[in-house]
């Protein structure tokens, strides 16, 4: 379903560099800064819009938010009217399935099929929008008077201008590369966002202690910063990161991930020679971590002989934020592996980041969130991304604090 020009995570070598190359001012900071707004107006509108209807379910609301900050911020579809945004999700929702699908028949009713039908209209929806945004750019010109380039508010938007920056502007012209790299970014940034936000969400309901602390912290940040969610104050959440990443350490969206060994290798005096698959399971390596740091003889993970949930009991064992505050836990620092090191290291990670914290801070300013299901009946799925399973309705409601 990719196209061998952009799929950058899949590739390796030249290919992949000049993707890479063209993608990571996107992330740069300057570039964040200017998505910064776009987020905190997105989660505000989102979670008043929710407190103001009944009951919901979480894991979709979730979803419809996530969409809509990826549309906005990864490829600058803004003004979309309800209606579009659904057909998009739903189509998004046909098209990742068709990328997971295991067999890959074209009968328009399987998996694969209806994929295959989703990336067609997904095409459809996202090339008039890609070419407005690419005719407006080229129009008005990506250097600044004063030699910098423009702003963009919108990752898509900074690709084409180091695609112009690299002296191939021609390249803009290409629809079909256009439209892949901005599928390959909604592939990259929405489902790993979403499945997060979620988990974030189940687990903090169940933590009034932690919610506490969040909001002890926000009115220390508001007196420093004013009410505006801005870049310095999302900086100045040092409370609200940690939670957000011990989220990622304890509960990752991925647990784990398949690499090829490309030469002989001995990890922990284990031979693994060249060709070998190896399954990177960052998951468990947090919880055997996590057990070196508290001296535990066992190691928590949820799986360990019953129904995986994200109940009170499993994060009574495994939170704690602390160990990535100043000082850590007995001055050892835990090591993040959820969003990989090295040449395919997660370009998003830091958009994440601001992302959840924007969403956290919004929610514990305004609002009681409340879980309307049991989280320890509910069965969590592991592959390809953590989440209540789908079968189970995970309602939740929201009220605005008085
Ligand atoms: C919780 C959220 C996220 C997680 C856990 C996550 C995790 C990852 C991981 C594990 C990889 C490496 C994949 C591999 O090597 O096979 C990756 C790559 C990538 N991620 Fe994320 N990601 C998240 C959010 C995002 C967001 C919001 C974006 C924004 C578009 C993004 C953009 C990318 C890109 C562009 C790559 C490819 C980097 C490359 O191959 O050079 N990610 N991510």
């Amino acid at each position: 379903m990719a196209d061998p020009r952009t799929a950058a995570t899949m590739a390796d070598g030249a290919l992949r560099r000049t993707q890479r190359r063209l993608m990571q001012p996107a992330f740069s900071n300057d570039a964040l800064n200017g998505y910064v707004p776009i987020m905190g107006r997105i989660v505000e509108e989102s979670l008043a819009a929710l407190a103001a209807g009944g009951p919901f379910e979480l894991r979709s609301e979730v979803r419809t938010t996530t969409v809509d900050l990826a549309n906005s911020l990864l490829v600058g579809l803004t003004g979309l009217d309800s209606a579009a945004k659904r057909e998009l999700q739903a189509v998004m929702d046909d098209f990742f399935s068709g990328t997971q699908a295991l067999e890959l028949s074209e009968d328009p009713n399987s998996v694969f099929g209806r994929g295959l039908a989703a990336k067609k209209r997904l095409f459809e929806m996202l090339q008039p929008a890609l070419v407005e945004q690419r005719d407006a750019l080229l129009a008005e010109g990506h250097i600044r008077s004063d030699g910098n380039t423009k702003p963009r508010k919108s990752v898509l938007g900074c690709m084409m201008d180091a695609r112009i920056a690299m002296g191939d502007a021609d390249a803009l012209h290409d629809l079909d590369v256009l439209t892949y790299q901005c599928i390959g970014m909604l592939m990259a940034g929405v489902d790993t966002s979403g499945s997060s936000f979620t988990t974030l969400l189940v687990a903090l309901t169940q933590m009034p202690e932690v919610v506490e602390r969040l909001r002890e912290e926000q009115q220390k940040v508001i007196q420093t910063h004013g009410p505006g969610l801005t870049r310095a104050a999302l900086d100045a959440m040092k409370y609200c990161d940690a939670v957000v990443k011990e989220v990622q350490y304890i509960q990752p969206a991925g647990a784990a991930n398949l690499r090829v060994a490309l030469k002989d290798l001995e990890i922990g005096g284990c031979s693994i020679p060249a060709g070998a698959m190896i399954v990177v399971h960052w998951h468990a390596a947090h919880m055997l971590e996590d057990a070196e740091f508290f001296g535990r003889q066992t190691v928590p993970l949820p799986r360990a002989g019953r129904p995986a949930v994200l109940d009170k009991d499993y994060l009574s064992q495994v939170f704690r934020p602390e160990r990535w505050l100043a000082g850590g836990v007995g001055g050892r620092k835990p090591t993040m592996l959820t969003f990989h090191y090295g040449p395919h290291t997660c370009l998003g990670t830091t958009l994440y980041m601001l992302e959840a914290k924007a969403l956290l801070a919004a929610l514990v300013r305004g609002y009681d969130l409340e879980l309307l299901a049991d989280p320890a009946t509910i069965p969590w799925t592991y592959a390809p991304l953590s989440l209540p399973d789908r079968a189970v309705p995970l309602m939740a409601r929201l009220a605005a604090r008085a």
